[in-house]
């Protein structure tokens, strides 16, 4: 996934449920300026703190991503729906999403790499 984002040198990353934040720390090692995560999940949370990791308790449907360049998914296709309509479709030129397993439903993605079962889509925002 972090490959697949590019070069994250100065950038600000999100990644929408965040869980134990194990993106937002490869993102950071990888030159991310700025990490920020959202999740409900207590368990990951407690990871977050560890490493430290900035994970707030959000909906992430609530928050403002007009600030990241870079927006990270892992959510069931559900979700992505709403991903998509809600918070993709209203953001600028220029953002990326890197989604793994599940892709946007009506959106072609950019690039798609996959290995056996598992495929991480890369979309920018023409
Ligand atoms: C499959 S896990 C992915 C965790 C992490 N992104 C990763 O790749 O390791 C999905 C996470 O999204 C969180 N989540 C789902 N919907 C959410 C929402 N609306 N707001 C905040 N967190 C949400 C869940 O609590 C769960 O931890």
């Amino acid at each position: 996934m972090i490959l697949l984002a590019g070069d994250l040198s100065g950038k600000k990353v999100v990644d929408l449920g965040c869980g134990t934040g194990r993106i937002l720390r490869l993102a950071r090692k990888n030159g991310a300026k700025q990490v920020q995560g959202y999740d409900f999940d207590l368990l990951g949370r407690v990871f977050c703190a560890i490493y430290p990791i900035p994970c707030t308790k959000k909906d992430f449907f609530t928050a403002d991503l007009t600030n990241f360049d870079v927006i990270f998914t892992y959510l069931f296709p559900e979700i992505m729906k709403r991903v998509e309509k809600e918070l993709w479709e209203p953001l600028p030129a220029g953002k990326i999403l890197i989604s793994h397993q599940f892709p946007l439903p009506n959106i072609k993605p950019d690039e798609i790499w996959q290995k056996g079962i598992f495929k991480i889509y890369k979309y920018i925002k023409p």
